[in-house]
C-alpha cells in the first residue's frame, strides 16, 4: 500500500496500533497473537435483523447494494448490536457480475436467477471486464465505513468463479449443479473461457474495495464442495488462484472459503488463502492437518445449532474453540451462513461467550 488515506496503516508500512490492521481479526488472519479469539458471522449483515428487515422493505436487493447509505446502514447493524469483531460489506457476489452486463436479479427466497445462461462463447464475450467507474457506489460505500468503523475492520468479499459461473451456466440456484458440470466436462475451452473473464471481473470488484479501505476479502467458493478434488484442481483451482495470487502484495489477508469442502481444504489453500474457511463437518484440528501450518482456519459452528437449547451452544463453542488451538491462527465464525430464522440475541451471546472464554490476560502471556 503506498497511501493511507484510511489511517489502516502508519507511514513506514507497519500497522497504527490499535487500528484495523492491529485488530484482533486481522492479527489471527496473520497468525499473530492478539488479545481474544476474533469472531464474525457470515451474513450478518441482514437477514436475521428486525433493522434490517425494516430497510428492506421496500427496496429492492440489488437496488439496496448500490445505494451507499444504505449498504453503509446495514453493514454497522450486525456491529453494533452483536459488538463482533470484524464487518463485512452489505453486497452480493451477483453485483459484479451485474455491473459486467448480465441482466439478472435476485429474486426473494430464491436468489440470484440470471435472465440468459451462459453457453456459447458470444455469451461469454459479452461480460465485459469491469473498472472502478462500473461499481463506484462500492467505493463510496467502503470509503464511507472505514470512516464509520473506526479500529473495526471491514471485510470486503467477491465470490469465486467457480461459484459464479454456477448461477451463470444453471440460471440459478441449482442443488446438483448438473449443467455447470456438463459444461465443465463437454467443453472444457469454453469454461475455460467462462472462468478466466469471471476471474478477472472478480479481481477487479476486490481490487476497488481494497484500493477503498477494507481490511481484509474473502472469497466465497461456496459451491465448490459439488466436485471431486481432481475436478477441482483441474477446472478450478487455476482460476481462483489468478484471483488470490493477483492480491498477493495488497497488503490485506485473504480468506477462501467454501462449503462441503472437506477433501479440497489443502488445495483450497494453496490456491493463495491466508485463512480458509472450513464448515462444520470437519473439526478444526483435522482442517488444520489438511491445510498445513502456514494458514489460520475460520469457522465453524453449525448454523443450526444456533436454534438449540443454550447449553449446547455453550458446549459447541467451548468444542470449537478447543479444536481451533491446533490452528496457527482462528476466527470464529459459523460453518456456513446465519439462516434468517436465526435468534439475533443468541449471536450477541455467542460473541460474549467467545471473547469471554479466549480472552488472554497479559500476565497469563
Ligand atoms: O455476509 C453478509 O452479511 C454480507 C452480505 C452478503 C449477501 N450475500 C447479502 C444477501 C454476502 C457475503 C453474500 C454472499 C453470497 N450471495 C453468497 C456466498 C455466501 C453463501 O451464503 O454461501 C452466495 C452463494 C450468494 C447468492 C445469494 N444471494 C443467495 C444464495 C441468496 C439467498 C436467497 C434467499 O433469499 O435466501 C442471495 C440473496 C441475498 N444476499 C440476501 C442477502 C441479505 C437475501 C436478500 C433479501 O434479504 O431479500
Amino acid at each position: 500500500m503506498t497511501t493511507d488515506t484510511t489511517g489502516t496503516v502508519a507511514r513506514d508500512g507497519e500497522p497504527r496500533p490499535g487500528g484495523p490492521a492491529d485488530s484482533p481479526f486481522v492479527r489471527a488472519c496473520w497468525r499473530r497473537p492478539g488479545p481474544h479469539t476474533p469472531v464474525w458471522f457470515m451474513r450478518q449483515a441482514g437477514r436475521s435483523l428486525p433493522e434490517y428487515r425494516e430497510i428492506r422493505a421496500t427496496v429492492p436487493m440489488l437496488e439496496s447494494c448500490r445505494r451507499p447509505e444504505l449498504v453503509t446502514e446495514i453493514t454497522l447493524q450486525p456491529v453494533r448490536r452483536h459488538g463482533v469483531d470484524a464487518a463485512i460489506l452489505f453486497s452480493d457476489i451477483v453485483v459484479p457480475v451485474a455491473a459486467a452486463g448480465v441482466d439478472l436479479d435476485i429474486v426473494p427466497g430464491t436468489g440470484p436467477v440470471v435472465a440468459e445462461p451462459v453457453r456459447t462463447l458470444a455469451d461469454v464475450e459479452r461480460i465485459r471486464p469491469i473498472t472502478h467507474d462500473d461499481v463506484p457506489y462500492v467505493d463510496e460505500a467502503v470509503r464511507q465505513l472505514v470512516v464509520e468503523l473506526g479500529d473495526t475492520p471491514l471485510i470486503g468479499f467477491a465470490g469465486a468463479p467457480f461459484t459464479l459461473a454456477s448461477y451463470l451456466v444453471e440460471g440459478g440456484p441449482s442443488r446438483t449443479h448438473a449443467k455447470t458440470k456438463a459444461l465443465m466436462y463437454g467443453n472444457p475451452e469454453l469454461w475455460h473461457a467462462l472462468c478466466g473473464r469471471l476471474s478477472e471481473v472478480t479481481l477487479a470488484f476486490l481490487r476497488v474495495q481494497i484500493e477503498a479501505g477494507v481490511s481484509a476479502v474473502q472469497l466465497f467458493d461456496s459451491w465448490a464442495g459439488a466436485l471431486s478434488e481432481a475436478d477441482y484442481r483441474r477446472y478450478v483451482l487455476p482460476h481462483s488462484t489468478a484471483v488470490l495470487s493477483g492480491l498477493v502484495d495488497s497488503g490485506v489477508p485473504r480468506i477462501h472459503f467454501g462449503v462441503g469442502t472437506a477433501e479440497l481444504l489443502g488445495a483450497m489453500g494453496e490456491a493463495g488463502a491466508d485463512v480458509v474457511g472450513v464448515d462444520w463437518r470437519t473439526p478444526l484440528d483435522v482442517a488444520t492437518q489438511r491445510i498445513g501450518p502456514d494458514r489460520a482456519v475460520q469457522g465453524n459452528l453449525d448454523p443450526c445449532v444456533l436454534f438449540a437449547p443454550w447449553p449446547v451452544v455453550e458446549a459447541e463453542v467451548r468444542r470449537i474453540l478447543e479444536q481451533g488451538r491446533a490452528a496457527p491462527g482462528h476466527v470464529f465464525n459459523l460453518g456456513h451462513g446465519v439462516l434468517p430464522e436465526t435468534d439475533p440475541e443468541v449471536l450477541t451471546r455467542v460473541v460474549a461467550l467467545v471473547h469471554e472464554l479466549s480472552s488472554r490476560r497479559a500476565d497469563q502471556g
